[in-house]
């Protein structure tokens, strides 16, 4: 029993981009992120307002959200991981952001710098100032299926943070396998947790493919109720405080697959497929989608 639409956040301007040693140009991750709008993704996050000190490559998140040529029924997210990140994305005309906490304590301090307490409340306060604007926010939680510090991470962990995220209003959840060593049993499990304290209609999945399990974990998380998939573009990615990680689950791989099961995304595979020759050809990398990589034609 599959949904009939999934709705695809690429996060590739952001999560693919943020682990990029070398500084890429505002311009062209402005390109990037029209070009990802122009393929008829509906969710695009663009950038993080974090610490510039913490992750370099987001410090002209300014200039990207500015930059950008909004389309019509998109929505542009950013990671806001406290008030002065929320303050100052509403500045630069965010109008959608996300809060991330962890499902483990050590990844939260090495990636927020507090507990997981801690974050909760900062995000209380981040969830006030958003309700007062009136802006939508997603929460997301990282290492549901294992953490680079704590090894093993408990399903009912996920669910509290998870459960506590959505009572003070986020509107999704993004469940991260932040590593990527998940594997379909383990998702099953999780989710069954997750979904016991968050309705199904309000989780999403958010699949770093280190060990190859993405496609296997998201296909999972759909038979079991899930319509929202996190993925990257070309695959690219990792998370600056994850040693190791690769990228999410490449976009064009996602779309492949989901077309195959008869389900709807809005997206079109060839410009999306354009995006990514585009991005790699500036970061002068090899595409880690599957898809992209294929010369069979069917
Ligand atoms: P901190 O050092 O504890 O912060 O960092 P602080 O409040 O003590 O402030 C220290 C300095 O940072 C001050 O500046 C603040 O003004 C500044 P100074 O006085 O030293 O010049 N500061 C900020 N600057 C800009 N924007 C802000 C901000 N806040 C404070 N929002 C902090 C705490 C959260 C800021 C830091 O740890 C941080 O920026 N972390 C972000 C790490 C990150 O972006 N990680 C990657 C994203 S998460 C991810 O990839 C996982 C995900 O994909 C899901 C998955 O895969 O599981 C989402
Ligand atoms: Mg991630």
């Amino acid at each position: 029993n599959l949904p009939e639409r999934v709705k695809i956040v690429e996060v590739g301007p952001r999560d693919g981009l943020q682990n990029e040693k070398t500084i890429v140009p505002a311009e062209t991750k402005i390109h990037l992120i029209d070009m990802l709008s122009d393929s008829g993704l509906p969710v695009i996050e663009a950038t993080s307002f974090v610490s510039p000190k913490w992750v370099p490559q987001m410090a002209d998140q300014v200039e990207v959200m500015k930059g950008i040529s909004r389309k019509p029924g998109v929505s542009y997210p950013v990671l806001t991981p406290n008030l002065k990140g929320f303050q100052a994305a509403v500045k630069a005309g965010a109008t959608e952001v996300a809060i991330f906490g962890a499902a483990s304590e050590l990844f939260s301090k090495k990636n927020i710098n507090c507990s997981v307490d801690e974050s909760l409340q900062r995000f209380e306060e981040v969830m006030k100032a958003a309700k007062e604007a009136n802006v939508p926010v997603r929460g997301y939680v990282s290492c549901v299926l294992g953490c680079p510090y704590e090894g093993k991470v408990a399903p009912g962990k996920v669910a509290h943070v998870a459960k506590r995220l959505y009572s003070m209003g986020c509107y999704e959840i993004s469940l991260g396998d932040t590593i990527g060593v998940g594997t379909p049993g383990g998702m099953t499990e999780m989710l069954e947790a997750v979904s016991r304290e968050v309705p199904v209609s309000a989780l999403a999945v958010h699949c770093h493919d280190t060990y190859g399990q993405a496609l296997a974990n998201i296909l999972i998380a759909l038979q079991m109720g899930i319509s929202v998939v996190d993925s990257s573009v070309a695959g690219l990615g990792g998370c600056p405080y994850a040693q190791g990680a690769s990228g999410n689950v490449a976009t064009e791989d996602v779309v492949y697959m989901m077309h195959g099961l008869g389900i709807h995304t809005g997206v079109d595979l060839s410009k999306l497929m354009d995006a990514g020759a585009f991005i790699c050809r500036s970061l002068n990398r090899k595409t880690n989608s599957k898809v992209a990589q294929a010369t069979c034609k069917l």
